[in-house]
């Protein structure tokens, strides 16, 4: 079997008794390496310094996997993560033209580092091995190693959506990232509607297209693309939920404090693509349209934050705080808080009881790729009493979790209907809405995703590479 090698921006580490960050991801990718033997986990070690050396990698080796870590240069983090992957490339991909700020020092920054990210794994690749790139930090990195000559099978995952060709092509250096993304052997979207996307981008650019069930043929290379939707450890994640439900302290406490009151939940990172402040305003309406419902329900909105030194996230962290403050002063009573708002980040346990206790689990992003929020409610639920899911149709989520109840988030009236639609609504549609969505999820886990990848990225022909891509025209 041959080794895998991982890319990905951040690697996510164990910490030094072994154990694993949390969340599905990191697990089933630590199986996947282990399963193969020798395997390698290539990225950022998160540090950032004035001058990083580029000459060497800082290797551990834990339980088996060799992590091979790189500092960033305060510019190559201003530039390559902060600059145009979380300032061009996360909005253009959500959809969100009017917060993409181009710079022309920010993009050369981001190829920059790729070529460094490509300089310092070459001479570790074997002709066998399987790499494995994630995410959209990374996306011309397979074209920089085939232009060092390695000639190993590529796959890449976008964890992001791949947006329509009218908002990609906005972006002024489009043509280099599309072109680069068809350097891979496997490219693996979340869903059918980005791999869709991804097509009407390469026939609008009249530069290739799908020429049979699954393979693509674009800028004189054939590769093989396809939606492999992203999911959860569906029945570890159960399991987990069931134990915190009567065995978790912060679940208890919660618990205590909501005696009488049905509970409302929102995980989300801060940030803009999540729709945070749209749920804020459905949920505001709700309680102005059901005065009944003021003072017997809570909604906790748990929002780590994220990117804070990118000044898209700074603005909206003072807009959410206002709102939630706006909400609570205007509705609330001397007894109740309509809202409780929280920017920590709460262990795996907490919010999988907490989920479990929720009535309703709002998920309501404005654009996301997957959204694993959605499918953890889904796991954490009660099979007897479970609570309802309000899923925005604009989740990559929403084209698996049929039970769920869907919402466009922009409409907040609708959404207000359908919150109120998910307490009220009976046992037995709450159940057979809740089954069909956990079956699928027993089916389709993390685990799935990364075999049914891994499969393709070893079955399938690699790519018919042309010469183009061992010449170096920049
Ligand atoms: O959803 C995309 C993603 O990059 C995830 O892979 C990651 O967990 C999340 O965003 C957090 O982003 P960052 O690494 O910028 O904190």
């Amino acid at each position: 079997m041959s080794r895998l090698v991982i890319v990905s921006n951040r690697v996510p580490l164990p910490d030094e008794d072994g154990n694993l960050p949390a969340g599905g991801l990191a697990v089933a990718l630590h199986a996947a390496l282990k399963k193969r033997g020798d395997g390698l986990w290539m990225g950022w070690s998160g540090k950032v310094r004035e001058a990083a050396p580029t000459d060497h990698l800082d290797e551990k080796q834990i339980d088996g996997i060799t992590y091979a870590l790189t500092d960033l240069s305060e510019s190559d983090y201003d530039e390559y993560y902060a600059g145009f992957a979380n300032r061009v490339l996360w909005p253009i991909f959500h959809g969100r033209l009017d917060l993409a700020e181009y710079a022309r020092k920010e993009m050369s920054g981001y190829f920059r580092v790729n070529r460094l990210f490509a300089d310092l794994l070459t001479p570790r690749l074997k002709d066998d091995d399987l790499v494995w790139i994630h995410d959209y930090h990374l996306i011309p990195l397979a074209e920089e190693l085939r232009r060092r000559g390695v000639t190993c099978r590529i796959g890449f995952f976008l964890h992001i959506p791949w947006p329509p060709s009218d908002i990609l092509i906005a972006m002024p250096v489009y043509e280099r990232v599309l072109r680069a993304l068809c350097a891979y052997d496997v490219i693996g979207f979340q869903t059918d509607l980005d791999l869709a996307n991804f097509e009407e981008c390469l026939r609008r650019e009249n530069v290739g297209g799908q020429v049979e069930e699954r393979i693509f043929r674009a800028y004189d290379r054939m590769f093989v693309a396809g939606a492999f939707p992203i999911s959860i450890e569906t029945a570890e994640f159960a399991q987990l939920a069931e134990v915190a439900d009567t065995g978790d302290e912060l679940v208890e406490s919660t618990k205590n404090s909501l005696v009488g009151k049905h509970l409302i939940i929102g995980v989300d990172r801060l940030d803009y693509s999540k729709g945070i402040t749209h749920r804020i305003e459905a949920y505001e309406q709700l309680l102005i349209d059901h005065p009944e419902r003021r003072g017997n329900i809570s909604f906790l909105q748990v929002t780590p934050k994220s990117r804070s030194d990118v000044p898209e996230y700074m603005a909206m962290q003072k807009k959410v705080a206002e709102l939630i403050g706006r909400v609570n002063g205007s509705l609330g009573t001397a007894d109740w808080v309509p809202t409780r708002y929280i920017n920590q980040s709460l262990g795996r346990s907490a919010l999988a009881g907490l989920y479990r206790f929720a009535k309703v689990g709002l998920v309501t992003p404005l654009k996301d790729g997957m959204n694993l929020v959605a499918k953890e409610y889904v796991a954490s639920q009660d099979p007897a009493d479970p609570g309802v899911l309000v899923l925005s149709r604009f989740a990559g989520a929403a084209r698996e979790l049929k039970g769920a109840l869907l919402v466009n988030p922009y409409d907040t009236e609708m959404t207000a209907r359908t919150i109120e639609q998910a307490l009220s609504m009976p046992l037995g549609e709450r159940r057979e809405r809740w089954r069909a969505m956990m079956d699928h999820l027993l089916v389709h886990d993390v685990n799935h995703w990364c075999e049914d990848f891994l499969a393709t990225l070893t079955s399938e022909k690699p790519g018919q590479r042309s010469e183009d891509y061992l010449l170096d025209p920049t």
